[in-house]
């Protein structure tokens, strides 16, 4: 199907009623939707749908750069450009034998994208839907330079919460994290579980490679399975940051929490002809825990 600005998305379903839906531009999830039709994905009801920006919420994808410390736009290209549909894909070895419906799709750099960042690459990100409605993302990044070369890289989750306040991330206490709010100052996560009072813009290091964000009004906890992820990025703008962001409503933010799945703190070199590999599932699942827990 097209959007009103005429750019193509692909939109997978699976028997049950769950899917999901991308846009070409960016190779950006914008919905994900479980068997009861509820959306998982927050999105901004500001959201500028008109490249060349990415839309606020879904998944953007975070390359060759996340944040602004480097030399490109705030995190990188790859959300602002149109990909296109990969019909031929080299072979996956992460295939699990489970029944899905997938899409693959490429991304090339122009030549403008070489002119601000000289290093050939074949981005191949495969976006599937299983049966019960879990939502996998691999991206494959080749070098087909000459040499090498260093990026980095997030999924830009944002995950739909009933209220922010309610919500609480496991799997990430003891973590060290870098505070984008103090210059990246490096801290230690003290707290048996993230929660949420004010604004929050972190990056947890060298996390598990499974952690849960329990939404107690929902009763939904969303489990992140991650691989070659060592990095997470919690952030919410609360309420300051919000009135500063013309595609965020003023109130949104008790709505949204981004998880990122991400590579930041030892960014991936990639020799001539090396590829690396990063695979993100996402399920949301009724919790089992009470709301004392
Ligand atoms: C987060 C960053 O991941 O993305 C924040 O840590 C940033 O610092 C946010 O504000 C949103 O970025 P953007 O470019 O999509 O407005």
């Amino acid at each position: 199907t097209k959007d009103w600005n005429g750019i193509d998305q692909v939109v997978l379903r699976v028997p049950r009623g769950a899917s999901a839906r991308v846009s070409l531009h960016g190779g950006q999830v914008i919905s994900w939707r479980n068997e009861r039709g509820e959306e998982l994905l927050f999105s901004s009801s500001k959201a500028i749908f008109k490249p060349p920006k990415a839309m606020r919420g879904g998944i953007p994808i975070c390359f060759p750069q996340f944040g602004n410390c480097g030399s490109l736009e705030q995190h990188g290209f790859a959300r602002n450009k149109m990909w296109s549909i990969d019909d031929d894909p080299p072979p996956l070895n992460t295939n699990d034998g489970s029944e899905r419906v997938s899409v693959n799709l490429l991304l090339k750099p122009s030549e403008d994208d070489l002119k601000c960042w000289p290093h050939c690459f074949e981005f191949r990100l495969k976006i599937s839907l299983a049966m019960d409605g879990d939502l996998t993302m691999i991206s494959r990044v080749r070098n087909i330079n000459g040499k090498p070369y260093t990026f980095s890289f997030a999924y830009h989750t944002y995950l739909s919460v009933s209220d922010i306040s309610e919500v609480r991330i496991e799997g990430l206490e003891t973590l060290d994290y870098l505070d984008n709010l103090v210059q990246r100052e490096r801290f230690t996560e003290q707290g048996d579980a993230v929660t949420f009072e004010s604004e929050v813009d972190r990056i947890y290091l060298g996390s598990p490679n499974v952690i849960a964000v329990l939404d107690h009004e929902k009763k939904r906890t969303f489990v992140i399975r991650k691989e070659g992820l060592p990095d997470v990025v919690v952030w919410n703008p609360w309420e300051k940051k919000s009135k500063s962001m013309v595609d965020l409503g003023d109130d949104e933010y008790k709505q949204m929490l981004c998880v990122d799945g991400a590579v930041i703190e030892k960014p991936i070199t990639l020799k001539p002809g090396e590829e690396w590999t990063g695979l993100l599932e996402l399920s949301a699942v009724p919790s089992t825990y009470c709301s004392d827990h």
